[in-house]
């Protein structure tokens, strides 16, 4: 069950044993990892926290950046007395936050998986485009960047046939602070490239991507997997962007292979 302990980040941990760690995507909270919270705490230990000002996590200080929601987790790991090396998984924003935790703590990462993430900045028009929404949000409130992202989210199949996803997306994304939104569009925007991380990256790495991501491409997923010494780049049939919630037991069944590398 998610608990709330002062300042800390709100998160989920459950299970024992090896710890995992997940980090969500924007503008999502930790409810996304449902599905790979149960099947993964029968194994390991599972830590999956709301980024700063999201879900039930307090309101991020500014300046915020993906260093600044890194150097979070990694307080939170502390506060859990989790000293030892985590399996860290990021999706999309969270694969951002991941790489610069990688960044600034490689001796904290054991395993790396990305999912429907990217190493790359955005470019001019990515980052016009995010000033713009922020203002929106701003103005208008967060249903404006539900409305904007659901299309994009999640692929043509679910968008027809997952009434109930599509509506509980909306709402949570909806529910989000706009201040936090715009934060984070901001964040994302000046985020830095971390494409020269990833020759460096010496622990076991799976890359995984929804064949039908508009958001991240396969293609672009496939070239970060291969800058990556010894990754393994799973695609996911059918899914789009958020494949955690479209294709979980695909998404649980690649990070399980992933973990028994990691002991192997
Ligand atoms: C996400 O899913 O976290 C976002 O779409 C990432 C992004 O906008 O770059």
């Amino acid at each position: 069950m998610p608990i709330d302990n002062g300042s800390m980040l709100h998160h989920d941990e459950s299970g024992g044993g090896q710890p995992v760690v997940l980090l969500h995507g924007f503008p999502l909270t930790l409810e996304m990892w449902r599905h790979q919270i149960e099947a993964l705490s029968a194994t390991h230990h599972v830590i999956a926290p709301d980024l700063a000002g999201f879900g039930g996590s307090g309101p991020a200080s500014d300046p915020v950046s993906m260093e600044s929601y890194a150097r979070d987790v990694a307080e939170l790991l502390d506060s859990l007395d989790v000293l030892r090396q985590v399996a860290l998984v990021g999706f999309s924003m969270g694969g951002y936050v991941a790489l610069a935790f990688l960044g600034l703590f490689p001796e904290r990462v054991g395993a790396l998986a990305l999912i429907d993430t990217k190493a790359t900045a955005d470019g001019p028009a990515a980052k016009a485009g995010r000033a713009d929404a922020a203002a929106h949000v701003l103005e208008q409130g967060s249903s404006f960047i539900a409305e904007a992202m659901i299309g994009k989210l999640l692929s043509p199949g679910s968008l027809a046939d997952r009434p109930n996803l599509v509506s509980e997306l909306v709402a949570s994304m909806s529910a989000q602070p706009p201040r936090s939104v715009a934060q984070a569009l901001g964040a994302m925007a000046v985020r830095a490239d971390t494409t020269p991380l990833l020759a460096a990256v010496g622990v076991p790495t799976v890359v995984v991507g929804g064949a039908e991501d508009v958001i991240v491409t396969p293609e672009e997923m496939g070239t970060m997997a291969s800058a990556i010494p010894g990754a393994e780049y799973v695609e996911i049939p059918g899914a789009g962007h958020l494949t955690p919630m479209e294709a979980p037991d695909a998404v649980s069944e690649a990070l399980a292979r992933w973990l028994n590398r990691m002991t192997d």
